[in-house]
Order: structure tokens, then sequence, then C-alpha cells
């Protein structure tokens, strides 16, 4: 049973690849994609996979999962397409990973689709690091859950969800999550070049100084606060830093600006389904 892709840009890639890294033959994917360029470049990638300029049976036939992986903008459009290829004997299971995009809406837009799953991955998926929040539509089974999640775990770890409002949760921490991080950086870049580094020193502070304070945290058995509390002494440099942050009020504001984005994605679903 083949997986078929419905736009072949960066996440199409980045799944495949990882996929093919695990082990499975390119031959069994099969990718519609419109943009030449981006064929050839899964052609040059996945020497074997199958490419398609649009929707046809051949690309569809006999594919126990889509992956809908187009731009949220351009769903509406790639759904309405792909509607009169979906195989109707045995429906594949439609994975749709465009942020923002309701599962119903994807559901009306082919036509009556019910074994339907809908995933936020977040950037680092496109190096294998992802995290992916996942959820599935009442009418998709044990085995359609699976083949979801069999693609998103190319692209890092999964985490399900029972209620799909919580999506906009998991694009508020983890979809938009990475962003935080690189402010993060850069202020902390930025504070290393004012105390006088070199720019390329002062970037190797800061990106050293994060990934190693995380791996530290997850090698760890304790909470990021005892963590923090552990390298605070009393008096001390961590404590005056923390004084200046808490003055600021920068946590307090990390999670209303969390908050925020989850509303903003809330918007967006509300947006993208009044496109009737
Ligand atoms: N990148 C991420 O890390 C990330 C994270 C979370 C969610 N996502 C979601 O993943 C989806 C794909 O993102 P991406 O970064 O891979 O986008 P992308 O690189 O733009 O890839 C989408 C591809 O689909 C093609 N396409 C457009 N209309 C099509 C149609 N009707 N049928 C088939 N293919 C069509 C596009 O061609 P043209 O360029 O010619 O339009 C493009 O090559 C988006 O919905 C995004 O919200 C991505």
């Amino acid at each position: 049973m083949g997986i078929t892709f419905i736009g072949g840009g960066n996440m199409a890639n980045a799944l495949i690849g990882g996929l093919v890294a695990r082990g499975q033959p390119a031959d069994g994917f099969r990718v519609v994609e419109p943009a030449a360029a981006q064929r050839e470049r899964l052609a040059a990638s996945f020497p074997g996979i199958g490419l398609f300029g649009e929707p046809e049976a051949a690309a569809l036939a006999g594919t126990g999962l889509v992956v809908l992986a187009v731009k949220p903008q351009k769903m509406r459009e790639a759904a309405a397409a792909l509607a009169p290829h979906l195989p109707s004997a045995v429906p594949p299971v439609i994975l749709s990973i465009a942020a923002g995009i309701r599962l119903a809406d994807v559901g009306r837009w082919l036509g009556g689709a019910t074994r339907l799953v809908r995933a936020m991955p977040n950037t680092p998926a496109l190096i294998g690091k992802g995290m992916s929040g996942v959820y599935a539509a009442a009418g998709t089974d044990a085995a359609g859950r699976a083949l979801a999640a069999g693609v998103l775990e190319a692209g890092g770890e999964v985490v399900w969800v029972d209620d799909e409002a919580m999506l906009d949760a998991v694009t508020g921490v983890t979809g938009s999550g990475p962003a935080y991080v690189f402010y993060f950086l850069e202020a902390l870049e930025q504070a290393a070049i004012d105390l006088s580094f070199e720019p390329s020193v002062a970037r190797r502070l800061a990106y050293a100084t994060v990934a190693g304070a995380i791996e530290l945290a997850q090698r760890s058995e304790h909470a990021p606060a005892t963590l923090r509390a552990q390298v605070t002494s009393e008096g001390g440099t961590t404590q005056r830093a923390l004084a200046v942050m808490e003055e600021g009020e920068v946590k307090t504001m990390i999670i209303a600006a969390v908050k925020a984005a989850a509303e903003r994605a809330r918007e967006l679903g509300d947006a993208f389904g009044a496109q009737g």
C-alpha cells in the first residue's frame, strides 16, 4: 500500500526523506506537484518515486494514505482537484498537515471523506527533530491512525490530542515555538556582542548555551525550575540576571505570547473555514 503526497515542497521532501532513511523504498511514494522544478528535485533526491503534475487515477490507485502537504491558502483548491480521483472502494486515510485548516473543512472540500487525520508539525521536522500534535476524526480507525503516525514520526515526535481545538494550542506552543527560541537566541547573541565578543563568537556562545542547557534538562530527572534554582546562588550573577527578568515580567509575557499565538491559530481556522 503506497503513500501519495499532494504537494511536493519542503515538508513532503522532509517526510519522504525521513521515511526513505528508515528503509522505505522510494518507489512506494507518489507525489502530485504542479511545479516542474519541485518534481525534478524529488526525482533527483528519490530515484524511483512516482511524480505527477496533477491528480489522476495512477497517482492514487491502491494508495493507503494521502498526505495533503500544500500551503493552507491552496488547500481548498487542491482538495477540490483531488476529490474526483480518490478511490471509493477502499478510501485512503487523508492526513492534512496544513496549519489552521480544520478537518470538517477538509472533509467537505474532498466531497465527504471521513478517514481523516490532522497534524500540526513544526519546522524542526525538516531535520527530523520536530514535534507534531495530531488529531484523528471519529471515522478514523486504529490502522488509519497508525499509518498517519508512521509518516509523522519521520519528522520527529508525535503527541495525540483528543479534541481538534487543542491543535490551536499545539500551534501556539510548538508550531510557533521555534521562533520563541530563536528570539531568545537573538537576545543572548546580542548581549554577547554588547559585552565585546566578535559576532561569530557571540553566536557560538549563544547556540552552545541553549543547546547544552536543553540537553542537560532532557537528561535530568528534575523540572526546569529546579535546574534553574541549582545554578542560582544567593547574591550571585544568575540571581542578578533573573531579578532583571522578573522585574520585566519576562515569564508572564512568554506565557501571554503563547496564548496569543493559540488564539490567532483559532482565528485563522475560522477564516479558512469561512471560505465555504
Ligand atoms: N514547513 C514546515 O515546517 C511546516 C510546519 C507546520 C506545518 N506545515 C504545513 O505543511 C504544508 C506544506 O508546507 P511546505 O513548507 O512544505 O510548503 P511548500 O514548500 O510551499 O510546499 C507546497 C508545495 O505544494 C505545491 N502545490 C500548490 N498547489 C498544489 C496543488 N493544487 N496540488 C499539488 N501541489 C500543489 C506547491 O507548488 P507552488 O509552489 O507552485 O505553489 C509547493 O511546491 C503547509 O500547509 C504548512 O502549513 C509546514
